[in-house]
């Protein structure tokens, strides 16, 4: 669990966070900026958080996503090329918990907050994949730019706003 989440919740910043339709009615996305700029998606359950449910995005430059992906075990870097001075989203953690998984959630949450980094700025968007969710990412559209120890770094361009 993140520290960020508990500030969010202190700082009362659910009731303003944006709402996605899902799947249950009581339960919707929400999606939050943070004073670093970091945007954070999870789920909500009669406006609760649910805590164990989780995304967060860093929004690098593209030089700082080439050392922030070194950093994460990417030895084949020049296979990235961000294009041009923007941000680049670059997905640094996303989880469910298994009463929550295959139910749409997944794809709510992740395409929040997509789109807040298609506001933000952000062209492209990365994301170091586990080997047991590249399904999950080549169903969303993304597509495996280079190998590493850990799984495939994914990448899908964003369409402007
Ligand atoms: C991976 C994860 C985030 C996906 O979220 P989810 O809510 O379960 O996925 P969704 O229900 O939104 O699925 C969207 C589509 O992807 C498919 N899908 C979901 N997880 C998949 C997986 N692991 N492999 C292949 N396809 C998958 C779904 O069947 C669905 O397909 P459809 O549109 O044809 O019905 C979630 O299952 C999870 O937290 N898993 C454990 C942690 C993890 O692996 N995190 C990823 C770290 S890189």
């Amino acid at each position: 669990m993140n520290g960020g989440w508990l500030a969010l919740v202190a700082a009362g910043t659910l009731a303003a966070a944006t709402a996605v339709r899902g799947g249950s009615r009581a339960v919707s996305v929400a999606v939050h900026r943070d004073d670093d700029g970091d945007v954070f998606a999870f789920l909500t359950k009669n406006g609760e958080m649910i805590e164990d449910a989780y995304l967060e995005i860093r929004l690098p430059s593209a030089d700082e996503l080439r050392i922030l992906l070194v950093e994460e075990g990417v030895d084949t870097v020049t296979a990235v090329q961000p294009d041009g001075p923007q941000p680049v989203g670059f997905l640094t953690g996303m989880e469910l918990p298994d009463r929550y998984q295959r139910q749409g959630w997944g794809k709510a949450m992740l395409g929040a907050a997509m789109r807040k980094a298609t506001q933000i700025g952000a062209r492209e968007f990365y994301v170091l994949s586990l080997r047991s969710a590249v399904g999950f990412y080549e169903k969303l559209g993304f597509k495996s730019v280079a190998n590493t120890a850990i799984g495939p770094l994914m990448r899908i361009g964003l369409e402007d706003e």
